[in-house]
């Protein structure tokens, strides 16, 4: 099988998107595939037009690469791709429609709201702690939790630098673990803890700097939440409409006693597949290596 691995793209996760692309498309090769590897830029039709891959693999990360727009051209083009559709990808990447998905379906999300950057930046609209998302990214590019002691919003945020668009998602922020669950196609794997010593929370230096996080799996929670996790991740993949492997992110207040508080962050897509990546790690307790996840991932693509 000819397997072209889209790597690289246009958004702020390009970095990224390298490394897990590379580790794709090494795992593939030495798995006996035929490997071509793509570095996405705006004549990826073309490419694609001329390579004829038996199937894409989606390597990309952020806007163009998990929001529906990579994958509508692989449609067009007719080419079996990896992960999620046009429509689950496009709703998955914006934070408040995948929310509303999910909380319609019955999954407990934090409060929050969508509010425009030029609106937030003198004023806080809602009292702290609370945290700012930029509306469709990843890699925690461009968040930020206000604590209970700041007067006011982000400096940052008033900057002309700013690069993660005006549109953003102003959610209460929650106290404790941060908790995340694979799923592959109809199957919830096991729940991780990420704990990240030394960081203010699970962001882009703790994600991909080496031991700048620490994956615990499974996770040491009572049996009956990492049940509900599951069970909640698998009901956002499924209410969203998505395919082959995604990850749900949640935090998990137990401050107060077991029970506490858990909210559903998000649904990642195009999960990170690099060797810091949670997935692979994962995957692996539930006895798939990377090459078997990967294979897996090629085996169930469609379009
Ligand atoms: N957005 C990154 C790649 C992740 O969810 O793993
Ligand atoms: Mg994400």
């Amino acid at each position: 099988k000819h397997v072209a691995v889209l790597m690289g793209g246009l958004s702020s996760e390009r970095p990224v998107s390298l490394r897990s692309g590379e580790a794709c498309a090494d795992a593939l090769e030495a798995d006996g595939f035929d490997v071509s590897r793509v570095d996405v830029d705006r004549s990826v039709a073309e490419t694609l037009a001329k390579l004829k891959p038996d199937v894409a693999f989606n390597a990309l990360h952020g806007p163009y690469g998990e929001d529906g727009r990579i994958q509508g051209i692989l449609e067009y083009l007719q080419i079996p791709y990896t992960h999620s559709g046009v429509t689950a990808s496009a709703l998955a990447m914006n934070k408040l429609l995948a929310k509303t998905v999910a909380k319609t379906a019955g999954v407990p999300v934090a409060k929050g709201r969508v509010m425009k950057r030029n609106d937030l930046a003198l004023k806080h609209p809602m009292s702290p702690p609370y945290v700012i998302k930029p509306i469709a990214e990843g890699s925690s590019f461009g968040v930020l939790i206000v604590r209970e002691e700041q007067a006011h919003p982000p400096q940052s945020l008033s900057s002309s630098d700013w690069a993660y668009g005006d549109d953003l998602l102003i959610e209460q922020f929650v106290h404790g673990r941060e908790l995340t669950c694979a799923v592959m196609g109809d199957v919830a794997l096991d729940v991780c803890e990420i704990t990240t010593e030394g960081h203010a929370f699970y962001d882009y230096d703790s994600k991909y700097s080496d031991g700048g996080s620490v994956h615990i799996v499974p996770a040491d929670i009572p049996g009956d939440i990492a049940r509900k996790i599951q069970e909640w991740s698998l009901l956002a993949h499924r209410a969203i409409g998505c395919r082959g492997v995604t990850r749900s992110d949640f935090r998990y207040d137990d401050r107060f006693g077991k029970d506490g508080e858990i909210a559903w962050l998000e649904v990642n897509t195009q999960p990170g597949m690099t060797p810091v990546s949670l997935v692979p790690d994962i995957a692996a307790h539930s006895g798939h290596s990377f090459t078997e996840l990967v294979r897996w991932m090629v085996e169930d693509a469609s379009c």
